[in-house]
């Protein structure tokens, strides 16, 4: 299994980890801490903006899309709670919301 390299700026941290993690726990992996409410994809607490490769995440299924949508969000963000990763390199902006 390919592991998938999930990188958090601006602190620069960077970890592997493997398909299907989400986002909180590939930063709880990293060390990295990101403020969460819900962690069930209803509150949007968590949204992170996030460049991955085409396919290094795998698509927001409810609840997370329809809190994104209720949010108004640019497609760029993500719910860490509910945003699991795929294949590839994920990088994580975080403050950016
Ligand atoms: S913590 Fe509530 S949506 Fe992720």
């Amino acid at each position: 299994m390919d592991l998938v390299e999930v990188q958090f700026e601006p602190v620069g941290r960077i970890v592997l980890v493997a398909p299907g993690t989400t986002l909180l726990a590939a930063s709880r992996a990293a060390g990295v801490e990101i403020t969460t409410g819900c962690t069930r994809g209803m509150c949007g607490t968590d949204a992170v903006k996030v460049a991955a490769d085409a396919d290094g995440l795998q698509p927001a299924a409810d609840p997370e899309r329809s809190t994104l949508e209720r949010m108004g969000l640019d497609p760029a963000f993500r719910l860490s709670c509910s945003a699991r990763v795929h294949r590839g390199v994920v990088r994580v902006q975080l403050g950016a919301f």
